[in-house]
This record gives C-alpha cells, structure tokens and sequence, in this order.
C-alpha cells in the first residue's frame, strides 16, 4: 500500500524520514513532544495515524519504503513515545479492572453486560443509509481488511490450551485454508458490492483517527510479550460480543435489498462467533489464567478496552450523523 496523507507535522516528518530511510532525531523529538501535548491521544488525527504507520510495517509495509525500517531502533523508540500515551490514554478510558476470584470466562460475561456504549448494529439494522453503510465500511475497513492479524502476533506468546484455543479461532478467521472464505476478504467483498475500493489501505486516507485508535491498540496488544493476556481478553471480547450484532447488521444490509452473497461476512460471524465465544472465554482466556493468576487484570483490561474502543467509534459515527454530517475525513474512494 502507499503511504497515507499527512495529518500534522509528526505524520509530516514520519512520511519523509521513511522514503528517506531513515528515521531522524528530529522526528524521534516530534514524537515525544506530540504525546506529550496530547490532550485527547485516542481521538488525535496526527498521533494515532502515526502510531498506525509505525505498527504497519510489522504487517505489509509501504511502497516506497524500506523493509530494514520495521526493527530500525529511532523508529522502535519514536514508537515506544506514542505507546507510552496511548496506553496512558486506554487506561483513562476504561478505569481500573480488577479481577477477582471468579472464572474469568464470568468476569468476561459480566463486563460485557455491563457496558452501556451506544449500539451502533441496532442503528444500522433500522435506520443506515447505503451512504451511512459505506462510511461505517471505510472506517471498519482499515480493522477487517486486516482481521485476525493483529491478535495473531501473539499465537508465539503462549502455550497449552490457550493456545490450541486461540488457533482454533484464528483458523476460523482466516477461512480454514480458503483463501476466499478469509473474513478479511468476506469483507472485502461487502465492500466491493456497496461501490468502494477494497484494496489493503486504500480508503486509510477517509477513516477518522477512531478507526487507528482500535486497530492500534490490537496491535500494540499483539507486539507486545508483556501484554499478551490483554491480547487475549481484547479477542474474547471481540468473539463475545459479535454473534447478536453481525445478525443486526446482516438485516440491515437486506433491508437495503442486499443479498446472501454481500451479507455473508455477517452470516458467516453469526454462526462462528456463536462458537468461538465459548472458546475464547473457557479455553484461551480461562486456561491463561489457570496458568497465571496475575494475567487476569490484564485479560480485563484488554476486553474493557475492545468495549470502550467499540463505544468510541459508535459514538463518532452515530454523533456525525446526528449532526447530519459525514463521519469521515473525506469521500470514500469509489471503486471505478
Ligand atoms: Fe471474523
Ligand atoms: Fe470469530
């Protein structure tokens, strides 16, 4: 993919210095001093899309830019400025999350029916346009185009039953040896039946800094040895509270006269994510914890943070709409 526009003077710098090859003291600075200033990080347009490039050359790199710069130290500690706040910025948003003596698969249960966020999936059953559609696409396309991959990195983390549990899911996801049933590309062609360019990161350009805020923390999650439990909390999180919702959203699809052949991504999360809701829950997340009792805050923190992340974008796009403007930064690139 290209590297995406500019949104400031660090994703300036950071864009120059990768077609340059080399990550500059300069930028390293600009990074630091652009957290540091940060008054809302998980909503900055600037910082979070820079935090997105940084994590991009971990998955499929830039035109243009060297492949040596994904271990280069300069941009490992002009990211670890970025994480520092973002990190900072999650637990803000979530407060704290004890565990106690329960099974984490109830701590999970009950974190989830706790949550209050707005539902975005009735919204789009009952009342999204074709053109809401295509906004709520481009946003969550720069996650799906991607699916799996970030909660992936942390597959070497882990042993046991966790892990058998997390390949289980993770095979699912990436269509069982099928190419084509790869939820990534499922949800490609949703895209390419509601008009837009499907390419890996081609509409990166039209998402608001929301879409990298939840991607970004997956991927931090996923990098990171030290928070491999809040990888795994963020993946139950995810699984658990997908089946209800990919079936609204199927009906809204079919509400606006759309077939099987488009609404399959969200068939397909309605019948697997009915499955691997229990195994993500029971085996990954409960036998971590069996293994390691102190991973359990951690397990919390990373499922809280999937619902906050979820309410944050919902809130962006239902306000945008409210407002009756458009929740993205630009038109969506229609597909030619
Ligand atoms: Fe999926
Ligand atoms: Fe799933």
């Amino acid at each position: 993919m290209r590297l995406p526009e500019p949104r400031g003077p660090l994703t300036t710098a950071l864009r120059d210095d990768l077609l340059a090859g080399e990550v500059s003291a300069a930028a390293v600075e600009l990074a630091r001093a652009t957290a540091e200033a940060a008054a809302e990080p998980l909503l900055d347009e600037d910082l979070q899309l820079a935090l997105a490039v940084c994590y991009e050359l971990h998955y499929r790199g830039f035109d243009g830019v060297d492949d040596v710069l994904e271990w280069d130290p300069d941009m490992l500690t002009l990211r670890a400025h970025l994480e520092r706040r973002h990190l900072a910025a999650l637990r803000d948003l979530t407060g704290p999350t004890p565990a106690t003596g329960d099974p984490v698969d109830q701590q999970l249960t009950a974190l989830i029916a706790a949550d209050d966020g707005p539902s975005l999936s009735r919204y789009m059953a009952r009342h999204g346009t074709p053109e809401q559609w295509r906004e709520y696409l481009t946003l969550r396309s720069v996650y799906h185009l991607k699916e799996a991959d970030p909660h992936t990195f942390a597959i070497p983390r882990l042993s046991g039953r966790a892990k058998a549990a997390m390949v289980e899911i993770q095979a699912d996801e990436y269509g069982g040896g099928s190419a084509e049933r790869m939820h990534s590309e499922l949800f490609a062609g949703m895209m390419r039946d509601l008009g837009l360019d499907a390419g890996y990161g081609a509409l990166w350009d039209a998402a608001p800094a929301v879409a990298f805020t939840a991607v970004n923390t997956m991927s931090l999650f996923g990098l990171h040895r030290r928070w491999r439990a809040a990888a795994l909390g963020h993946l139950a999180c995810v699984e658990m509270t997908s089946s209800e919702p990919s079936r609204r959203y199927s009906s809204g699809l079919r509400r606006l006269g759309h077939g099987e052949g488009t609404t399959v991504f969200y068939d397909e999360h309605v019948e697997a994510d009915a499955v691997h809701e229990q195994i993500a829950a029971v085996d990954m997340c409960g036998s971590l914890v069996a293994e390691d009792r102190s991973l359990a805050d951690d397990v919390l923190f990373g499922a809280a943070c999937s619902l906050a992340l979820d309410g944050l974008a919902a809130g962006h796009l239902l306000g945008a709409w409210e407002a009756g403007r458009s929740a993205l930064r630009a038109e969506p690139a229609l597909a030619a």
